[in-house]
């Protein structure tokens, strides 16, 4: 049993890069494909040093269909993993991997997700509401913003001098510690191995 996954990724890529070293060793799941929609993403250099592919695929690129679908049955890839992908992921794409794209985000989804929340916007506005706590989400894609079924949430105490710069932190050390064991209990969910 061999399993491919897809990461994408605009950012810096911690997360990814926490996925590409928790799957380096492992016995059926594989990275073997990271598309990105900035060249100058930290994420492409990160992906180098593993070893694995990179695609950059603009936004207008990413709306064809015939292309994508290619590269990713290319790669034979069965589940894509967003860790800080900015893009709006197309229809076409969620309807040709249904319940097999994840996300996670930065909050206690259904708070502070939809369009605009991402990055440094949800910390603020978490800090600026005068939460007690915050965390993050782990969930799949549909076709609405941050809207898919929750596989897992785990919280952050928010303290009273805690800054949207500190929050962060604190909550991107909870991705860190989650996303790839979560992924890798969802495939194995999926497809019955173990
Ligand atoms: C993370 O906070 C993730 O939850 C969000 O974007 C950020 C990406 O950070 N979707 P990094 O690029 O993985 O460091």
């Amino acid at each position: 049993m061999r399993v491919n996954i897809a990461v994408f990724a605009s950012g810096s890529g911690s997360n990814a890069e926490e996925i590409f070293s928790y799957f380096q060793d492992h016995p059926s799941i594989r990275v073997s494909l990271v598309v990105t929609n900035r060249k100058e993403a930290g994420v492409v250099l990160r992906a180098a040093r593993y070893g694995i592919p990179v695609v950059h695929l603009s936004r207008s690129a990413m709306e064809n269909e015939q292309h994508v679908t290619g590269l990713l049955e290319m790669h034979q890839i069965f589940l894509i993993a967003l860790a800080g992908y900015l893009l709006k992921i197309p229809d076409y794409l969620i309807q040709k991997f249904p319940g097999r794209i994840l996300n996670i985000h930065p909050s206690l989804l259904p708070a502070y997700g939809g369009k605009g929340m991402y990055g440094m916007h949800v910390h603020d506005a978490v800090i600026r509401a005068g939460e007690k706590t915050s965390g993050v989400t782990i969930h799949v894609v549909n076709e609405v913003y941050d809207d898919g079924e929750i596989l897992i949430q785990d919280t952050v105490t928010v303290e009273p001098e805690d800054t949207a710069e500190s929050l962060q932190k604190k909550v991107l050390r909870l991705e860190h510690k989650h996303y790839a064991s979560v992924i890798e209990w969802y495939l194995k969910k999926r497809l019955n191995f173990s």
